[in-house]
């Protein structure tokens, strides 16, 4: 059976319905601070309320805090906009303007002028007010076997800030209906926008629905309550109708997370036979004024392979932004640059091959515990993209314009608890309710197919509901856990239904037949899905709508995903020009789940990190604050005719420990070795060994 993606003819027809595809006859925009960190002295709405149609000017909320995600809270940021006089950071909303159509809100926020105590700002990674984190990856006496090490490579890694730019723009509609409140939202987690609005609304979260039936694109972006969603349940409440809000482009940079910029120093140290001795990953990270976003990059450079002696010190440095966030792979991918770069130039220096240098220096025991990873084909996705590659024509000499470049990556293996209900009908259809996001990476299609090829159905007798509180606890899908949270739980459930309908264990269900002789119009069955080792608790933060993840240190086992990746670069002779005609990228997701749509997640990010290094960076303004880059004309992405052939395959080994489905992460670890990949091929194209990203022509001229 060739498998197709569930929902794609209702995407391609407009069928499937976003946030903002929800009816609203009342319509928001928001007006940013014009400073880049201060405090607001006076608002002025006169003008504003004049145009004909606005119906609420709100310069304040009485609301909560929503607390910052990763200490317990709902928000992506700590900090809510519109409850003091304060201004943290340049776009920071002071305003709401509301109206009866979206040209009289727009143009009504534009004469909205404030007056401002103007404060200096400081953005950029040499600011002053540095945290060093208090955890290090650490194993053995790393500067004493540097010291020790025949050869030695060293280098100052830069990454710039990035932006998610989901191809939905930030957009809800909100709704009161009697005391329930509806919430109409493209996110990563309906569970966090609810427990946040109650939170900030003293409401009981049983009067709050969020609904996120398709999510255009979340990438980490949308995995937390955002700042804009309380001022509208207010405005809506105080107006008694739905109102609907989206953000700009330009908002979006500056209201929403963002991958934060990152220094990397990178220090390795080799024997004379080509053995990994050491290595020193120090990380500079931004993060905002009030909020510490923790910085995760050297837990992964740690266990790229196996280095004996490692150390991997991490600092927040405190910049005027809004807090920075999760950026699909967010750590691992800038983590990889740097260490993959820098394993590049000491192959090279010690005259080895790239891919048998890293083949070498191959582990199967997790160096931070000790203890083996559940499974690792490193090995085997290095091997076989070699030889899909033709890595053995790879031009012997350095410069001529044509580079061939490897790298690795390699991703967490998370699991959160999910909730399954699975519902089988008279009518032989069955319904699975069940926690998860569908944000195009293609969960609705791993669920259907783990449904239909289980109980031997049509995928088209399947319907997936995913993404709403009403249905089942919504906890975050992100950090490539969704998939391998979801489907153990959709798999008991089956196995509960089984025994409910009185059927054999395995094999085919004639689930009409079935539902009849129980006498009943239908069975329905509730099913829990947990981490290994996970308590039935963790259920708990997950129904409140806080993180509850185990992984990927388990008892007995450390769990990763893995891919290798091979980039073929020829830089223009004149212009310097940059082209990528060819990309072969093999990936350890443990069981391929929906062949379609893994593959699909893998070239999205093999075509992300052809932005991350050759295109996207957010510029920030040192001046003023706030980002000069925010707009998709100047930053720009990777678009198809920048795209030349991308081939993937899987190594489709079941992991054996983390559960019994075998799945393991897929979305991110696509992207994490791509950087490098194409970074180390510039350098054999050019013999330039450039240390920051994007690489332009102006680096290469
Ligand atoms: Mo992902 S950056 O954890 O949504």
């Amino acid at each position: 059976m060739t498998q197709v993606r569930v929902d794609a003819i209702s995407k391609v027809t407009g069928a499937a319905r976003y946030g903002t595809d929800r009816p609203a006859q009342a319509h928001a925009v928001l007006v940013p601070a014009t400073i880049g960190r201060g405090r607001v002295l006076s608002v002025d709405t006169s003008r504003a309320s004049a145009v004909p149609g606005v119906l609420l000017v709100l310069t304040h909320v009485d609301v909560e805090p929503p607390g910052f995600l990763m200490t317990g809270g709902f928000s992506f940021q700590s900090l809510q906009p519109m409850t003091d006089d304060r201004i943290a950071y340049r776009g920071e909303p002071i305003a709401l303007v509301v109206a009866e159509t979206p040209h009289a809100a727009a143009e009504a926020a534009n004469l909205v002028t404030a007056e401002y105590e103007e404060e200096p700002v400081e953005v950029t990674l040499d600011a002053g007010d540095r945290v060093r984190q208090p955890d290090e990856p650490s194993v053995g006496d790393p500067e004493a076997a540097l010291a020790a090490s025949a050869v030695t490579v060293e280098g100052v890694f830069e990454h710039p800030a990035q932006n998610a730019v989901p191809m939905e723009l930030f957009g809800s509609t909100v709704e009161w209906s009697g005391d329930e409140l509806v919430v109409h939202e493209g996110t990563q987690n309906a569970g966090a926008v609810r427990g946040g609005l109650a939170h900030q609304l003293g409401l009981d979260p049983s009067r709050i629905r969020v609904v996120a039936t398709v999510t255009g694109g979340g990438f980490g972006q949308k995995n937390a309550l955002q700042s804009h969603i309380a001022p509208l349940a207010v405005a809506a409440r105080r107006l008694g109708r739905p109102v609907k809000l989206t953000l700009t482009r330009q908002q979006a940079f500056h209201q929403c997370s963002f991958r934060p910029a990152t220094r990397h120093r990178v220090r390795l140290g080799a024997d004379a036979t080509g053995k990994l001795t050491a290595a020193v990953h120090e990380v500079e990270q931004q993060t905002s004024r009030y909020d510490l976003f923790p910085a995760a990059y050297t837990e992964l450079t740690a266990r790229l392979y196996g280095v004996p002696a490692f150390h991997g010190p991490q600092t927040l440095v405190r910049t005027d932004t809004q807090t920075p966030g999760y950026m699909r792979a967010p750590y691992e991918s800038p983590a990889a640059f740097a260490f993959e770069v820098a394993i590049d130039e000491l192959a090279e220096r010690l005259g080895r091959d790239p891919v048998e240098f890293r083949l070498a220096n191959d582990t199967v025991t997790d160096p931070l515990t000790g203890q083996p990873f559940s499974s690792r084909h490193v090995g085997t996705c290095l091997r076989r993209g070699a030889e899909l590659f033709g890595w053995d024509r790879r031009p012997p000499a350095v410069g001529t314009g044509v580079g061939f470049g490897v790298a690795i990556g390699a991703y967490p293996g998370h699991v959160s608890p999910a909730v399954a209900h699975v519902r089988a009908g008279a009518d032989g259809r069955v319904t699975v309710a069940v926690d998860g996001h569908e944000m195009g990476q293609g969960i609705r299609s791993a669920i259907a197919y783990l449904v239909a090829g289980d109980l031997d159905l049509p995928v088209d007798s399947v319907t997936v509901v995913i993404g709403d509180t009403a249905v089942a606890p919504q906890h975050l899908t992100a950090g490539s856990w969704g998939t391998a949270s979801a489907l153990p739980a959709v798999q008991h459930g089956l196995q509960e239904l089984r025994k409910k309908l009185g059927t054999a264990g395995v094999g085919p269900v004639d689930v009409a037949a079935a539902v009849a002789h129980s006498g009943r119009a239908s069975v329905t069955v509730e099913a829990v899905g947990l981490g290994p080792g996970q308590p039935p608790a963790a259920l708990d933060r997950s129904r409140a709508g806080t993180p509850a993840l185990v992984g990927p240190v388990y008892s007995g086992f450390t769990t990763y995903s893995f891919a290798a990746h091979f980039v073929e670069v020829h830089v223009e002779p004149t212009t310097r020009r940059v082209r990528v005609p060819r990309v072969v990228s093999i990936a350890d997701c443990g069981h391929v789940a929906s062949p379609v749509t893994a593959a699909s997640q893998v070239r999205g990010g093999v075509v992300w990190g052809l932005g991350a290094a050759l295109r996207e960076t957010v510029e920030v303004d040192e001046r003023y604050g706030g980002f000069v880059t925010s707009t998709l004309e100047d930053y720009p992405v990777t678009v198809n005719a920048d795209v030349g052939s991308i081939e993937v395959e899987f190594v489709d080994q079941p992991d054996p420990l983390l559960n019994e489905v075998g799945v393991k992460g897929l979305g991110e670890v696509s992207l994490v070795g791509v950087v490098p990949a194409v970074v180390n091929a510039i350098h054999h194209a050019t013999g330039r060994r450039i240390r920051h990203v994007p690489v332009t022509v102006a680096d290469l001229l």
